[in-house]
């Protein structure tokens, strides 16, 4: 597959206060879903969708750990080695070597999720990038972002994954504002960040995926600060409206929100279910437990 949509940008910067104390020296994106980190099933939904550049918007609390998680672990691949295990090393390899360039810029303050993806601009060409955010868990093949890139190659524009949700909940989400929608795409005339349910223009909410025109970046420039007092992913988006098209996608996959205790657990038991060498104990074990 060529892929149209190149360079992937992760902001992780965020304390992961919600899972104190297990963050304190863990970073919540290294928390592992069975057995892999959190920030690993993106960039592996990443590069399925043909992504070979990530770029990491980080902090000060999770850098180092980062970045020596997707680097080359010579004395460990050295043990796995000798011993012959051969699975084991293809595991450690598989964290980076696939990919092509990664860098890592830092959020020096929680300005929002748009200022967290204006920080990565000196590493985004002038052509569409892709922004993922590794709490949303996406549990489905083909991968979301894949689906969303052949969204992307067929349409251009701007492409955001959405679901439906609950009227209750458009206050934790991007809200589409609808203009024409077949099911699967719907054509968007306007986003709004986290509005109230009563003054919610639908309930086709955005998840953590989006496939964005370097346009996006221009109104992030500005630094205009939106809902909660926050640089807004939302605003910039809503900005270009008009001079780039712009689409909501409802992918094939479950999304699980791992922000939150609830979907970080319950991720953990859809993954382990699916998980050849345990899923059977798995099964039986819930299946006592409930
Ligand atoms: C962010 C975005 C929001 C989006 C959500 C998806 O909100 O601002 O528009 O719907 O991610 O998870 P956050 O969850 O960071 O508050």
């Amino acid at each position: 597959m060529t892929a149209s949509v190149k360079t992937a940008v992760l902001p992780i910067a965020g304390v992961g206060t919600r899972f104190l104390p297990a963050t304190k020296s863990v970073p919540k994106e290294m928390l592992p879903i069975v057995d892999k980190p959190l920030v690993q099933y993106a960039v592996d939904e990443a590069i399925a969708a043909g992504i070979t550049d990530f770029v990491f918007v980080v902090g000060d609390h999770n850098r180092e750990i980062l970045e020596s998680y997707f680097g080359a672990v010579p004395a460990l691949e050295k043990i796995l080695e000798d011993r012959g295990k051969t699975k084991e090393l293809e595991a450690v390899h598989g964290t980076y070597k696939s990919i092509t360039s990664i860098n890592f810029v830092k959020q020096d303050k929680p300005l929002g999720l748009g200022h967290a993806v204006w920080c990565a601009r000196e590493f985004i060409s002038d052509n569409h990038f892709a922004v993922m955010l590794p709490d949303d868990l996406v549990k489905g093949t083909p991968g979301c972002l894949s689906e969303m890139v052949e969204v992307f190659n067929k349409f251009g524009g701007n492409v955001v994954a959405v679901e439906d949700i609950l009227r209750e909940h458009t206050n934790k989400y991007g809200i589409l504002d609808v203009l024409d929608d077949d099911g699967q795409i719907a054509t968007a005339k306007g986003l709004v960040e986290k509005p109230n349910p009563d003054d919610a223009p639908s309930t086709l909410s955005v998840i953590g995926r989006y496939i964005l025109s370097p346009e996006v970046l221009k109104h992030l420039e500005l630094g205009q600060k939106g809902a909660g007092g926050e640089i807004q992913l939302t605003d910039a988006i809503a900005a270009t409206i008009g001079k780039v098209d712009f689409r909501g996608f409802r992918f094939s996959g479950k999304r699980f929100d791992c922000g939150s205790k609830a979907g970080f657990v319950a991720a953990n038991v859809a993954f382990a279910l699916d998980h050849g060498d345990i899923a059977k104990g798995i099964h039986g074990t819930l299946k006592s437990l409930i």
